[in-house]
Protein backbone atom coordinates (compact mmCIF):
# COMPACT_ATOMS: atom_id res chain seq x y z
CA UNK A 1 0.00 0.00 0.00
CA UNK A 2 1.31 3.56 -1.02
CA UNK A 3 1.39 6.22 1.90
CA UNK A 4 -1.26 8.69 0.69
CA UNK A 5 0.34 11.70 -0.21
CA UNK A 6 -0.69 15.55 0.59
CA UNK A 7 -0.40 18.36 -2.53
CA UNK A 8 2.65 19.51 -2.42
CA UNK A 9 3.15 23.08 -0.55
CA UNK A 10 5.18 25.64 -0.88
CA UNK A 11 6.16 28.39 2.19
CA UNK A 12 3.22 30.60 1.00
CA UNK A 13 -0.14 29.33 1.96
CA UNK A 14 -3.41 30.66 0.39
CA UNK A 15 -6.87 30.02 0.35
CA UNK A 16 -6.54 27.46 -1.91
CA UNK A 17 -3.72 25.89 -0.11
CA UNK A 18 -5.70 25.67 3.18
CA UNK A 19 -8.67 24.51 1.89
CA UNK A 20 -6.75 21.91 0.09
CA UNK A 21 -4.91 20.80 2.93
CA UNK A 22 -8.50 20.79 5.37
CA UNK A 23 -10.01 18.35 2.54
CA UNK A 24 -7.50 16.11 2.82
CA UNK A 25 -7.37 15.75 6.41
CA UNK A 26 -11.41 15.45 6.29
CA UNK A 27 -10.43 12.69 3.31
CA UNK A 28 -8.34 11.19 5.26
CA UNK A 29 -10.36 10.22 8.08
CA UNK A 30 -13.04 8.88 5.75
CA UNK A 31 -10.13 6.35 4.59
CA UNK A 32 -10.47 2.85 6.23
CA UNK A 33 -7.50 1.70 7.95
CA UNK A 34 -4.65 0.60 5.51
CA UNK A 35 -3.30 -2.02 8.45
CA UNK A 36 -6.37 -3.24 9.45
CA UNK A 37 -7.33 -6.58 7.68
CA UNK A 38 -10.84 -6.46 8.75
CA UNK A 39 -12.53 -3.54 6.84
CA UNK A 40 -15.29 -4.61 5.90
CA UNK A 41 -16.38 -3.80 1.99
CA UNK A 42 -17.99 -0.34 1.70
CA UNK A 43 -21.50 -0.33 1.27
CA UNK A 44 -23.86 1.94 -1.17
CA UNK A 45 -27.03 3.08 1.17
CA UNK A 46 -29.22 2.33 -1.47
CA UNK A 47 -32.66 2.22 1.23
CA UNK A 48 -31.43 5.20 3.10
CA UNK A 49 -30.90 7.46 -0.24
CA UNK A 50 -34.40 5.63 -1.48
CA UNK A 51 -35.51 7.48 1.72
CA UNK A 52 -33.89 10.75 0.73
CA UNK A 53 -35.20 10.93 -2.67
CA UNK A 54 -39.15 9.77 -1.45
CA UNK A 55 -39.25 12.34 1.33
CA UNK A 56 -37.97 15.16 -1.05
CA UNK A 57 -40.54 14.05 -4.12
CA UNK A 58 -43.22 13.13 -1.90
CA UNK A 59 -43.32 15.81 0.97
CA UNK A 60 -41.66 18.48 -0.69
CA UNK A 61 -38.22 19.65 -1.10
CA UNK A 62 -36.88 21.58 1.85
CA UNK A 63 -36.88 25.55 2.36
CA UNK A 64 -33.50 26.10 1.33
CA UNK A 65 -34.59 24.72 -1.77
CA UNK A 66 -36.63 27.92 -2.48
CA UNK A 67 -33.81 29.72 -4.43
CA UNK A 68 -33.91 27.03 -6.85
CA UNK A 69 -37.54 27.60 -7.83
CA UNK A 70 -36.24 28.16 -11.54
CA UNK A 71 -34.65 25.43 -11.31
CA UNK A 72 -38.30 23.36 -10.71
CA UNK A 73 -37.41 20.72 -13.92
CA UNK A 74 -33.95 20.17 -13.14
CA UNK A 75 -35.05 18.95 -9.15
CA UNK A 76 -37.64 16.81 -10.71
CA UNK A 77 -34.82 15.24 -12.81
CA UNK A 78 -32.52 14.79 -10.70
CA UNK A 79 -34.57 13.03 -8.43
CA UNK A 80 -36.77 10.52 -10.98
CA UNK A 81 -33.36 9.68 -12.46
CA UNK A 82 -31.84 8.72 -9.29
CA UNK A 83 -34.53 6.85 -8.72
CA UNK A 84 -33.68 5.10 -12.11
CA UNK A 85 -30.29 5.05 -11.41
CA UNK A 86 -31.33 3.16 -7.74
CA UNK A 87 -33.50 0.60 -9.93
CA UNK A 88 -36.33 1.74 -8.69
CA UNK A 89 -39.15 3.85 -10.32
CA UNK A 90 -42.29 6.04 -9.72
CA UNK A 91 -45.82 4.32 -8.91
CA UNK A 92 -48.40 4.94 -12.22
CA UNK A 93 -50.02 7.93 -9.53
CA UNK A 94 -47.00 9.63 -8.97
CA UNK A 95 -45.91 9.15 -12.51
CA UNK A 96 -48.95 10.91 -13.44
CA UNK A 97 -48.43 13.84 -10.94
CA UNK A 98 -45.02 13.89 -12.27
CA UNK A 99 -46.45 14.41 -16.22
CA UNK A 100 -48.99 17.11 -15.29
CA UNK A 101 -46.64 19.47 -13.38
CA UNK A 102 -43.86 19.13 -16.03
CA UNK A 103 -46.67 20.17 -18.56
CA UNK A 104 -47.36 23.12 -16.54
CA UNK A 105 -44.11 23.84 -17.41
CA UNK A 106 -44.42 24.44 -21.09
CA UNK A 107 -44.55 28.09 -22.74
CA UNK A 108 -47.50 29.08 -24.92
CA UNK A 109 -44.25 29.56 -27.08
CA UNK A 110 -42.17 26.69 -26.70
CA UNK A 111 -39.92 25.63 -25.12
CA UNK A 112 -39.76 24.82 -20.98
CA UNK A 113 -39.50 27.63 -18.18
CA UNK A 114 -38.03 26.98 -14.31
CA UNK A 115 -41.77 27.18 -13.25
CA UNK A 116 -45.20 27.54 -13.88
CA UNK A 117 -45.46 30.65 -16.43
CA UNK A 118 -41.31 31.51 -16.23
CA UNK A 119 -39.37 32.11 -19.22
CA UNK A 120 -38.48 29.28 -21.88
CA UNK A 121 -35.04 28.32 -20.73
CA UNK A 122 -32.76 25.44 -22.43
CA UNK A 123 -31.72 24.31 -19.01
CA UNK A 124 -35.18 23.66 -17.83
CA UNK A 125 -36.44 22.67 -21.15
CA UNK A 126 -33.54 19.89 -21.14
CA UNK A 127 -34.53 18.83 -17.80
CA UNK A 128 -38.33 18.82 -18.22
CA UNK A 129 -37.75 17.05 -21.74
CA UNK A 130 -35.18 14.25 -19.80
CA UNK A 131 -37.75 13.76 -16.99
CA UNK A 132 -40.67 13.12 -19.58
CA UNK A 133 -38.41 10.64 -21.20
CA UNK A 134 -38.61 8.93 -17.39
CA UNK A 135 -42.25 9.31 -16.73
CA UNK A 136 -43.88 9.76 -19.80
CA UNK A 137 -46.25 7.93 -22.40
CA UNK A 138 -47.04 8.31 -25.60
CA UNK A 139 -51.15 9.22 -26.01
CA UNK A 140 -53.46 11.74 -23.89
CA UNK A 141 -51.99 12.89 -20.83
CA UNK A 142 -48.93 10.89 -21.34
CA UNK A 143 -46.99 14.05 -21.52
CA UNK A 144 -44.91 12.55 -25.16
CA UNK A 145 -47.77 14.00 -27.68
CA UNK A 146 -48.07 16.98 -25.51
CA UNK A 147 -44.54 18.54 -26.23
CA UNK A 148 -45.02 21.15 -28.49
CA UNK A 149 -42.41 20.02 -30.51
CA UNK A 150 -42.70 22.57 -33.86
CA UNK A 151 -43.28 25.70 -31.62
CA UNK A 152 -40.01 23.97 -29.50
CA UNK A 153 -37.78 24.19 -32.72
CA UNK A 154 -38.62 27.16 -33.42
CA UNK A 155 -37.57 28.13 -30.39
CA UNK A 156 -34.37 27.02 -30.71
CA UNK A 157 -34.14 28.64 -34.05
CA UNK A 158 -35.11 32.13 -32.25
CA UNK A 159 -31.87 31.40 -30.06
CA UNK A 160 -29.38 30.81 -32.82
CA UNK A 161 -26.51 32.89 -32.88
CA UNK A 162 -24.27 33.31 -36.56
CA UNK A 163 -21.36 31.60 -34.62
CA UNK A 164 -23.19 28.22 -34.35
CA UNK A 165 -23.68 29.38 -30.56
CA UNK A 166 -26.78 29.65 -28.89
CA UNK A 167 -28.10 31.94 -26.29
CA UNK A 168 -29.62 29.86 -23.36
CA UNK A 169 -32.50 32.49 -23.52
CA UNK A 170 -34.43 35.32 -25.22
CA UNK A 171 -31.36 37.64 -24.18
CA UNK A 172 -29.81 35.86 -22.36
CA UNK A 173 -25.95 34.92 -22.40
CA UNK A 174 -24.16 31.85 -24.86
CA UNK A 175 -22.77 28.88 -23.02
CA UNK A 176 -22.14 25.38 -24.11
CA UNK A 177 -24.11 24.07 -21.02
CA UNK A 178 -27.44 25.22 -23.71
CA UNK A 179 -26.23 23.88 -26.44
CA UNK A 180 -25.52 20.74 -24.84
CA UNK A 181 -29.26 20.70 -23.27
CA UNK A 182 -30.81 21.83 -26.75
CA UNK A 183 -28.45 19.08 -28.49
CA UNK A 184 -29.98 16.25 -26.15
CA UNK A 185 -33.68 17.51 -26.57
CA UNK A 186 -33.56 17.96 -30.57
CA UNK A 187 -31.57 14.37 -30.40
CA UNK A 188 -34.56 12.49 -28.29
CA UNK A 189 -37.49 14.40 -30.02
CA UNK A 190 -36.52 14.15 -33.92
CA UNK A 191 -35.76 17.72 -34.20
CA UNK A 192 -31.95 17.78 -34.68
CA UNK A 193 -31.52 19.06 -38.50
CA UNK A 194 -28.66 20.43 -40.58
CA UNK A 195 -29.83 23.78 -40.26
CA UNK A 196 -30.26 23.85 -36.90
CA UNK A 197 -26.66 23.20 -35.81
CA UNK A 198 -24.97 24.72 -38.80
CA UNK A 199 -21.81 26.17 -37.01
CA UNK A 200 -22.30 24.67 -33.98
CA UNK A 201 -19.14 21.91 -34.33
CA UNK A 202 -17.27 25.03 -34.90
CA UNK A 203 -18.41 27.02 -31.92
CA UNK A 204 -17.52 23.96 -29.53
CA UNK A 205 -14.17 23.20 -30.50
CA UNK A 206 -12.99 27.11 -30.34
CA UNK A 207 -13.99 26.70 -26.54
CA UNK A 208 -11.49 24.21 -25.98
CA UNK A 209 -8.94 25.98 -24.02
CA UNK A 210 -4.46 25.28 -24.35
CA UNK A 211 -5.13 23.21 -20.86
CA UNK A 212 -7.48 20.80 -22.74
CA UNK A 213 -10.62 20.87 -21.51
CA UNK A 214 -13.44 23.33 -22.31
CA UNK A 215 -14.57 26.31 -21.07
CA UNK A 216 -18.01 28.15 -21.06
CA UNK A 217 -17.96 29.46 -24.81
CA UNK A 218 -15.70 31.22 -26.65
CA UNK A 219 -15.29 35.29 -27.54
CA UNK A 220 -18.92 36.67 -28.87
CA UNK A 221 -18.93 36.94 -32.22
CA UNK A 222 -19.40 40.35 -32.83
CA UNK A 223 -17.67 42.78 -29.79
CA UNK A 224 -18.41 46.02 -28.79
CA UNK A 225 -15.96 48.43 -31.39
CA UNK A 226 -14.20 51.33 -29.34
CA UNK A 227 -16.14 53.61 -31.58
CA UNK A 228 -19.46 51.82 -30.28
CA UNK A 229 -21.04 54.30 -28.26
CA UNK A 230 -20.62 56.93 -30.70
CA UNK A 231 -22.15 54.70 -33.41
CA UNK A 232 -23.51 51.92 -32.13
CA UNK A 233 -21.61 49.55 -34.38
CA UNK A 234 -19.62 46.45 -33.10
CA UNK A 235 -16.84 44.57 -34.94
CA UNK A 236 -16.90 41.42 -36.15
CA UNK A 237 -13.96 38.88 -34.59
CA UNK A 238 -12.07 36.75 -36.49
CA UNK A 239 -12.11 32.83 -36.76
CA UNK A 240 -10.90 31.09 -34.50
CA UNK A 241 -12.03 33.09 -31.43
CA UNK A 242 -10.36 32.28 -28.70
CA UNK A 243 -12.41 30.27 -25.13
CA UNK A 244 -14.01 32.71 -22.46
CA UNK A 245 -12.47 31.27 -19.50
CA UNK A 246 -11.41 28.85 -17.96
CA UNK A 247 -11.48 24.75 -18.42
CA UNK A 248 -13.76 23.07 -16.70
CA UNK A 249 -15.38 19.70 -15.96
CA UNK A 250 -19.07 20.89 -16.53
CA UNK A 251 -18.73 22.80 -19.11
CA UNK A 252 -16.06 19.97 -20.36
CA UNK A 253 -18.72 17.50 -20.42
CA UNK A 254 -21.53 19.51 -22.31
CA UNK A 255 -18.68 20.51 -24.69
CA UNK A 256 -17.83 16.38 -25.90
CA UNK A 257 -21.05 15.11 -25.68
CA UNK A 258 -21.92 17.68 -27.90
CA UNK A 259 -19.33 16.96 -30.16
CA UNK A 260 -20.30 13.43 -30.07
CA UNK A 261 -23.91 14.20 -31.31
CA UNK A 262 -22.66 17.16 -33.64
CA UNK A 263 -20.48 14.42 -35.40
CA UNK A 264 -23.27 13.65 -38.11
CA UNK A 265 -22.89 17.02 -39.22
CA UNK A 266 -19.35 18.13 -39.42
CA UNK A 267 -18.82 19.26 -43.08
CA UNK A 268 -17.33 16.79 -45.77
CA UNK A 269 -14.42 19.38 -45.91
CA UNK A 270 -12.63 21.75 -44.10
CA UNK A 271 -14.03 20.32 -40.76
CA UNK A 272 -13.21 22.02 -37.02
CA UNK A 273 -11.26 19.79 -35.26
CA UNK A 274 -10.88 19.03 -31.06
CA UNK A 275 -7.45 18.40 -29.62
CA UNK A 276 -8.09 14.66 -28.02
CA UNK A 277 -4.68 14.28 -26.77
CA UNK A 278 -4.96 17.55 -24.43
CA UNK A 279 -8.48 16.76 -23.75
CA UNK A 280 -7.26 13.06 -22.84
CA UNK A 281 -4.27 14.63 -20.64
CA UNK A 282 -6.34 16.81 -19.13
CA UNK A 283 -9.68 15.36 -18.08
CA UNK A 284 -7.08 12.47 -16.38
CA UNK A 285 -5.49 15.30 -14.33
CA UNK A 286 -8.87 15.92 -13.30
CA UNK A 287 -8.51 12.83 -10.93
CA UNK A 288 -7.52 13.43 -7.27
CA UNK A 289 -4.14 11.82 -5.90
CA UNK A 290 -4.45 8.71 -3.31
CA UNK A 291 -5.50 11.23 -0.50
CA UNK A 292 -8.21 12.86 -2.34
CA UNK A 293 -9.73 9.19 -2.45
CA UNK A 294 -9.60 9.29 -6.55
CA UNK A 295 -12.32 11.79 -7.00
CA UNK A 296 -12.43 13.73 -9.49
CA UNK A 297 -11.86 18.04 -9.76
CA UNK A 298 -13.29 20.43 -11.76
CA UNK A 299 -10.72 22.67 -12.44
CA UNK A 300 -6.92 22.93 -12.15
CA UNK A 301 -6.29 23.97 -8.55
CA UNK A 302 -9.61 22.96 -6.62
CA UNK A 303 -11.39 20.55 -4.98
CA UNK A 304 -12.41 17.78 -5.72
CA UNK A 305 -15.97 16.93 -5.70
CA UNK A 306 -18.85 14.21 -5.72
CA UNK A 307 -20.37 15.95 -8.76
CA UNK A 308 -17.47 15.48 -11.27
CA UNK A 309 -17.68 12.12 -11.24
CA UNK A 310 -20.20 12.54 -13.65
CA UNK A 311 -19.22 15.41 -15.22
CA UNK A 312 -15.46 14.43 -15.51
CA UNK A 313 -15.82 10.64 -15.38
CA UNK A 314 -18.33 10.09 -17.62
CA UNK A 315 -16.53 12.15 -20.35
CA UNK A 316 -13.76 9.48 -20.76
CA UNK A 317 -17.01 6.99 -22.29
CA UNK A 318 -17.10 9.90 -24.25
CA UNK A 319 -13.98 9.99 -25.76
CA UNK A 320 -13.32 6.31 -25.93
CA UNK A 321 -16.51 6.29 -28.13
CA UNK A 322 -14.35 8.56 -31.17
CA UNK A 323 -11.53 6.00 -30.64
CA UNK A 324 -9.33 8.02 -28.11
CA UNK A 325 -8.48 6.17 -24.72
CA UNK A 326 -10.47 3.36 -23.61
CA UNK A 327 -9.16 0.94 -20.93
CA UNK A 328 -5.84 -0.74 -22.76
CA UNK A 329 -4.79 2.89 -24.11
CA UNK A 330 -1.27 3.30 -23.96
CA UNK A 331 1.48 1.66 -21.63
CA UNK A 332 1.94 0.72 -17.78
CA UNK A 333 -0.42 2.82 -14.46
CA UNK A 334 1.51 6.37 -13.90
CA UNK A 335 2.91 5.81 -10.19
CA UNK A 336 0.63 8.52 -8.68
CA UNK A 337 -2.34 6.16 -10.06
CA UNK A 338 -0.97 3.32 -9.62
CA UNK A 339 -3.24 2.15 -6.03
CA UNK A 340 -3.99 -0.83 -3.99
CA UNK A 341 -7.12 -1.17 -3.30
CA UNK A 342 -8.71 0.14 0.56
CA UNK A 343 -10.43 -3.53 1.57
CA UNK A 344 -12.02 -6.86 0.55
CA UNK A 345 -12.00 -8.18 -3.19
CA UNK A 346 -9.28 -7.29 -5.75
CA UNK A 347 -10.60 -10.46 -7.98
CA UNK A 348 -10.87 -9.25 -11.46
CA UNK A 349 -9.47 -5.72 -11.51
CA UNK A 350 -7.00 -5.67 -14.35
CA UNK A 351 -4.52 -2.87 -13.41
CA UNK A 352 -4.18 -2.32 -17.33
CA UNK A 353 -7.93 -1.28 -16.55
CA UNK A 354 -7.31 1.36 -14.90
CA UNK A 355 -4.59 3.07 -16.60
CA UNK A 356 -6.03 6.48 -17.53
CA UNK A 357 -9.29 6.93 -15.64
CA UNK A 358 -8.95 4.47 -12.35
CA UNK A 359 -12.55 3.35 -11.80
CA UNK A 360 -12.01 1.62 -8.76
CA UNK A 361 -10.45 4.74 -6.85
CA UNK A 362 -13.62 6.77 -8.11
CA UNK A 363 -15.99 4.08 -6.88
CA UNK A 364 -14.11 4.73 -3.69
CA UNK A 365 -14.69 8.09 -3.10
CA UNK A 366 -18.28 8.03 -3.86
CA UNK A 367 -19.00 5.22 -1.03
CA UNK A 368 -16.42 6.35 1.55
CA UNK A 369 -17.05 10.23 0.77
CA UNK A 370 -19.76 10.69 -1.11
CA UNK A 371 -22.67 9.60 1.17
CA UNK A 372 -23.92 11.13 3.64
CA UNK A 373 -24.94 8.78 6.42
CA UNK A 374 -28.41 10.33 6.60
CA UNK A 375 -29.28 9.65 3.15
CA UNK A 376 -28.56 11.53 -0.15
CA UNK A 377 -24.97 11.81 -1.94
CA UNK A 378 -22.99 15.07 -1.74
CA UNK A 379 -19.89 17.31 -2.90
CA UNK A 380 -17.51 16.00 0.11
CA UNK A 381 -17.64 15.84 4.03
CA UNK A 382 -18.61 17.41 6.07
CA UNK A 383 -21.25 18.75 3.41
CA UNK A 384 -24.93 17.69 3.81
CA UNK A 385 -26.51 16.14 0.82
CA UNK A 386 -28.87 17.67 -2.26
CA UNK A 387 -30.63 16.79 -5.39
CA UNK A 388 -27.37 18.07 -7.47
CA UNK A 389 -25.52 15.98 -6.07
CA UNK A 390 -27.60 12.75 -5.20
CA UNK A 391 -27.86 12.07 -8.83
CA UNK A 392 -24.38 12.98 -10.42
CA UNK A 393 -22.51 10.98 -7.49
CA UNK A 394 -25.07 8.15 -8.43
CA UNK A 395 -24.45 8.33 -12.26
CA UNK A 396 -20.82 8.70 -11.43
CA UNK A 397 -20.44 5.47 -9.69
CA UNK A 398 -22.64 3.77 -12.57
CA UNK A 399 -20.16 5.21 -15.24
CA UNK A 400 -17.54 4.20 -13.15
CA UNK A 401 -18.96 0.72 -12.61
CA UNK A 402 -20.41 -0.02 -16.47
CA UNK A 403 -18.30 0.40 -19.40
CA UNK A 404 -20.54 1.32 -22.21
CA UNK A 405 -19.29 1.38 -25.48
CA UNK A 406 -20.19 2.12 -29.25
CA UNK A 407 -21.39 -1.47 -30.40
CA UNK A 408 -20.74 -1.38 -34.81
CA UNK A 409 -23.20 -4.00 -34.67
CA UNK A 410 -25.66 -2.76 -33.05
CA UNK A 411 -25.22 0.20 -35.07
CA UNK A 412 -25.73 -1.60 -38.45
CA UNK A 413 -28.68 -3.60 -36.90
CA UNK A 414 -30.37 -0.27 -35.94
CA UNK A 415 -29.70 0.84 -39.56
CA UNK A 416 -31.68 -1.65 -40.82
CA UNK A 417 -34.82 -1.57 -39.34
CA UNK A 418 -35.10 1.74 -41.65
CA UNK A 419 -34.21 -0.65 -44.47
CA UNK A 420 -37.73 -0.47 -46.31
CA UNK A 421 -37.73 3.37 -46.24
CA UNK A 422 -36.29 4.52 -49.15
CA UNK A 423 -33.30 7.03 -48.92
CA UNK A 424 -33.10 10.86 -49.25
CA UNK A 425 -30.57 13.20 -47.60
CA UNK A 426 -32.80 14.84 -44.63
CA UNK A 427 -34.27 11.04 -43.94
CA UNK A 428 -30.37 9.63 -44.00
CA UNK A 429 -29.49 12.18 -41.25
CA UNK A 430 -32.60 10.99 -38.76
CA UNK A 431 -31.51 7.64 -39.34
CA UNK A 432 -28.15 8.40 -38.26
CA UNK A 433 -28.75 10.38 -35.33
CA UNK A 434 -31.31 7.41 -34.16
CA UNK A 435 -28.77 5.19 -35.04
CA UNK A 436 -25.94 6.50 -33.05
CA UNK A 437 -27.78 7.09 -29.86
CA UNK A 438 -28.83 3.77 -29.63
CA UNK A 439 -25.94 1.82 -30.31
CA UNK A 440 -23.98 1.99 -27.10
CA UNK A 441 -24.05 -1.33 -25.63
CA UNK A 442 -22.05 -2.17 -22.00
CA UNK A 443 -19.20 -4.10 -22.63
CA UNK A 444 -19.72 -8.01 -22.01
CA UNK A 445 -17.94 -9.03 -18.63
CA UNK A 446 -16.40 -5.52 -18.10
CA UNK A 447 -18.59 -4.68 -15.56
CA UNK A 448 -16.59 -3.71 -11.90
CA UNK A 449 -18.49 -2.88 -8.86
CA UNK A 450 -16.36 -2.00 -5.66
CA UNK A 451 -17.90 -3.37 -2.60
CA UNK A 452 -19.63 -6.57 -4.47
CA UNK A 453 -22.56 -6.95 -6.85
CA UNK A 454 -24.84 -5.57 -4.26
CA UNK A 455 -23.60 -2.04 -4.97
CA UNK A 456 -24.73 -2.11 -8.33
CA UNK A 457 -26.09 0.43 -9.99
CA UNK A 458 -28.12 0.68 -13.14
CA UNK A 459 -25.99 2.05 -16.72
CA UNK A 460 -27.07 5.44 -17.59
CA UNK A 461 -26.32 6.24 -21.87
CA UNK A 462 -23.14 8.16 -21.58
CA UNK A 463 -24.83 11.22 -24.04
CA UNK A 464 -27.97 11.52 -22.46
CA UNK A 465 -27.93 10.32 -19.03
CA UNK A 466 -31.14 8.63 -18.98
CA UNK A 467 -31.25 4.61 -18.80
CA UNK A 468 -31.06 2.72 -22.05
CA UNK A 469 -34.58 1.61 -22.20
CA UNK A 470 -36.09 5.12 -21.36
CA UNK A 471 -33.87 6.31 -24.25
CA UNK A 472 -35.02 4.14 -26.82
CA UNK A 473 -38.76 4.73 -25.30
CA UNK A 474 -38.65 7.95 -26.03
CA UNK A 475 -36.81 7.72 -29.63
CA UNK A 476 -38.52 5.09 -30.43
CA UNK A 477 -41.70 7.17 -30.47
CA UNK A 478 -40.78 10.20 -32.04
CA UNK A 479 -38.92 8.74 -34.70
CA UNK A 480 -41.50 6.24 -35.16
CA UNK A 481 -39.29 3.39 -35.45
CA UNK A 482 -38.76 0.07 -33.48
CA UNK A 483 -35.63 -0.79 -32.24
CA UNK A 484 -33.90 -4.36 -32.40
CA UNK A 485 -33.93 -6.55 -29.29
C1 LIG B 1 -18.00 26.28 -10.79
O1 LIG B 1 -18.49 26.20 -9.54
C2 LIG B 1 -19.02 25.73 -11.71
C3 LIG B 1 -19.10 26.09 -12.98
C4 LIG B 1 -18.15 27.09 -13.53
C5 LIG B 1 -20.13 25.51 -13.93
C6 LIG B 1 -20.28 24.03 -13.79
C7 LIG B 1 -21.05 23.43 -14.90
C8 LIG B 1 -21.63 22.24 -14.76
C9 LIG B 1 -21.53 21.47 -13.50
C10 LIG B 1 -22.33 21.61 -15.93
C11 LIG B 1 -23.81 21.67 -15.80
C12 LIG B 1 -24.42 20.95 -16.93
C13 LIG B 1 -25.64 21.20 -17.44
C14 LIG B 1 -26.14 20.30 -18.51
C15 LIG B 1 -26.49 22.30 -16.98
P1 LIG B 1 -17.55 26.28 -8.25
O2 LIG B 1 -16.55 27.36 -8.39
O3 LIG B 1 -18.46 26.33 -7.08
O4 LIG B 1 -16.88 24.84 -8.27
P2 LIG B 1 -15.36 24.37 -8.49
O5 LIG B 1 -14.55 24.95 -7.38
O6 LIG B 1 -15.45 22.87 -8.38
O7 LIG B 1 -14.95 24.83 -9.86
ZN1 LIG C 1 -20.40 19.60 -7.00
Amino acid sequence: MVAPRPAPVDAYPTDTSDTQAETEETLLKHIPDPNSSTNPPPTLQKNVHLQFLVRNLLQGFPSRYISQDASQPWLLFWTIQSFSILQAGLDPNNKQRAIDTIMEWQHPDGGFGGGPGQAPHLLPTYAAISALAIVGRPGPGGGWDQIDREKLYKFFLSLKQPDGSFLVMDHGEVDVRGIYCLLVTASLLDLLTPELVEGTPAFIASCQTYEGGFASASQPYFSASPDSEREGASTLLSSPRPPLGEAHGGYTFCALASWVMLLPFLPPSNAPTINTKTLLRWLTNMQGTEIELGGFKGRTNKLVDGCYSWWVGGAFALLESIGVGGPRHGHEPEAEHAREPHHGDDEGWDDVDDVLFNRKALQEYILYAGQHPAGGLRDKPPKAADAYHTLYCLCGLSSAQHHLVISPARRQAIYDVWKSEPSSSEGDIRKKVFAESLSWVEEEGAAKFVGGTNNRVNATHPIFNLTITHTEGIMSHFYKQTVPP
